[in-house]
């Protein structure tokens, strides 16, 4: 009997996901192996939810968004027996080996299981936030950079035509890769991230400093992330213990309070779900189809608990647990190039 990798991607959707699919399915029909979709994530190990998948399925998926095989935001540590579910269920499909391609929850995940029960798991590592250690990219963050940027450009018409000040707020959750990037691309006056504290009177600083030299409209590109003094906290949590950032309306706050302070007419875009949506650019096909490659590579080589990674131009390997250990938050650096712009 041939032997067979599981697939699973879980959290968040986003470009590129069928893309890795494909490369793995390519892959490892080439080495005479099956390949099983575990669907929803890790939801598909817990009830178990499973789907053969060969060449055809995946036939024409490479510059299709989302992902065929579905996705959740299960956690099967936080289920009654959910780890043992996940572990019975993986031997009674008979699978040799299983690739998860997800973020820090996913991942951490399959870290956790490779640590604690020794699971055949090799990751790849997706996320529009670009935040996982271990990695220079995630695929799917050029995606969501391309469009914000797009977006940023279609609002200058606004402002500019308006006088007004337009408040981007752009997704991220604990990092702002996707503002800073976006923002320097698309030339925002003013961006704001969570790893650097919110001071309204520099933002509206920066605002005043531009329309005393005549410009009478400001792009502030905000991340969905940030503190802010007086926001609420929206309290709602999915089952990785994360706030649900969307409903806590960080843009309409921040844009209510530019409004107050500077007296400037300012209008709200939220992104939202936007920017993971749709065919992914081609730098995060090629990416995503480098790291199907090597997961591939990894799970027919028996060499578990690591990682797809990029550093630099390779493609590498990197220990799963070394690579979920911490966040890759936006160094000083970065945040120094979009700050020499504000204003
Ligand atoms: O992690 C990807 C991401 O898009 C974050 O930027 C955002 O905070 C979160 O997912 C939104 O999650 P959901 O799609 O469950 O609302």
């Amino acid at each position: 009997m041939a032997k067979s990798i599981g697939i699973l991607t879980g959290g968040g959707d986003c470009p590129g996901l069928n893309a890795v699919i494909r490369a793995v399915v390519r892959r490892a029909d080439a080495a005479g192996w099956d390949v099983v979709a575990v669907r929803e994530g890790w939801r598909g190990l817990v009830e178990p939810i499973f789907e053969d998948l060969g060449p055809q399925q995946v036939s024409g998926i490479l510059p299709r968004g989302g992902t065929i095989i579905g996705t959740s935001r299960t956690n099967p540590y936080k289920l009654e027996d959910g780890v043992e579910r996940v572990l019975q269920n993986f031997a009674d499909r008979e699978l040799d080996a299983l690739v998860a391609i997800g973020g820090e929850d996913t991942l951490g995940v399959a870290a956790r299981l490779y640590a604690e029960h020794a699971f055949p798991v090799v990751g790849v590592p997706k996320t529009i936030d670009n935040d996982l250690s271990g990695t220079d990219y995630t695929f799917g963050f050029d995606t969501a950079v391309s469009i914000a940027t797009e977006a940023i450009d279609r609002l200058h018409t606004t402002a500019e035509s308006h006088n007004r000040v337009m408040v981007v707020e752009v997704m991220g959750r604990h990092t702002g890769w996707i503002a800073v990037m976006s923002g320097i691309a698309g030339g925002a006056d003013v961006i704001l991230v969570p790893e650097i504290p919110v001071v309204y009177d520099e933002v509206t600083e920066a605002i005043r400093k531009r329309h005393a030299r005549g410009k009478n409209f400001s792009i502030v590109v905000v991340s969905e992330g940030c503190e802010l003094p007086d926001l609420a906290d929206a309290g709602e949590t999915d089952q990785f213990g994360h706030v649900i950032l969307s409903k806590r309306g960080v843009g309409e706050v921040l844009g209510r309070e530019i409004e107050e302070r500077t007296g400037f007419e300012t209008r709200v875009t939220v992104l939202g779900h936007i920017q993971r949506g749709g065919t992914p650019t081609a730098r995060d096909r090629v990416l995503a189809t480098r790291f199907g490659l090597k997961a591939a590579d990894l799970a027919l080589a028996g060499e578990f608990g690591q990682m797809a990674a990029l550093r630099g131009d390779d493609v590498v390997a990197v220990q799963l647990a070394e690579a979920t250990a911490q966040l890759k938050v936006v160094p000083p650096e970065w945040y120094d190039v979009a700050r020499a712009f504000f204003g």
